[in-house]
């Protein structure tokens, strides 16, 4: 089966669907989603129903906790709290609804291990480093594990369970062999707030037969997006840094 991965889309109509016009040539069978499909962006309702309409497996992330009021926002920076309250009334009911029955805890589909953060934290956790990866691989039941959260594409890759996970740089485009480890974390990274410098919207396709982690990066128009958060009058920072790709 090829599974178009996403995850981390943060209210980025323009990025999603260049994602979904791009991945339209490979194939994909289903869809699975790692959470943050809110958050940041300008068209969380939008984001919300086109996910619902590709049927898509999603769990939930921490800023579509904050969208439904799970946390306090002063866990937040004022510029993330101003995003996640107007976030919070532009959401459809049904949409909430939705966004609230998706699970918190790692979703297991066939040799895959689906969460946001990380398996041990699935909510907070970022899996940024070898080492917060190796934790982890007691966590989940799997060979693989998929997870979000870090808007930084990678694979963490261990040879044996006691062994070190080591770091795999994504190379784009190019389909990656996953037979080579015997237990992985992959990030497909963010569609929409790519935060490794580079701007271009990023996801990846899954052959969950053959064992093949694609990994895609893909211009959108930025402009479209940074203006609609300026009309929704979202904060500044957060409209310019999708031009950093930060
Ligand atoms: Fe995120």
């Amino acid at each position: 089966m090829r599974v178009l991965v996403l995850s981390d889309i943060h209210a980025n109509l323009a990025a999603l669907d260049a994602v979904l016009a791009d991945a339209k040539e490979l194939d994909y069978e289903t869809v699975w989603c790692l959470g943050d499909t809110v958050g940041y962006g300008p068209e969380p309702d939008e984001c919300i129903t086109r996910i619902r309409l590709l049927g898509a497996v999603t769990v939930a992330g921490n800023h579509d906790w904050a969208a439904l009021g799970r946390m306090e926002v002063d866990d937040f920076n004022p510029e993330a709290r101003r995003a996640v309250l107007w976030t919070r009334d532009n959401i459809g009911a049904e949409n909430l609804a939705w966004l609230s029955s998706l699970p918190s805890q790692p979703l297991v589909q066939g040799e895959f291990t689906l969460t946001h953060g990380s398996p041990r934290d699935p909510v907070w956790e970022y899996v940024l480093y070898p080492s917060t990866a190796t934790a982890n691989l007691a966590f989940f039941p799997t060979p693989f594990c998929l997870v979000g959260h870090t808007h930084v594409p990678a694979l963490y890759v261990a040879q044996s369970e006691d062994q070190k996970a080591s770091l795999l740089r994504p190379t784009f485009g190019k389909p990656m062999p996953l037979r080579g480890g015997t237990r992985a974390i992959l990030n497909p990274g963010s569609v929409g707030q790519p935060r490794d410098n580079d701007r271009r919207t990023a996801y990846a396709i899954l052959d969950t037969d053959a064992l093949t982690w694609l990994p895609r990066r893909v211009a959108y128009p930025i402009e479209i997006t940074q203006a609609h958060m300026r009309a929704a009058g979202l904060p500044e920072r957060l409209i310019n840094r999708l031009a950093f790709g930060w």
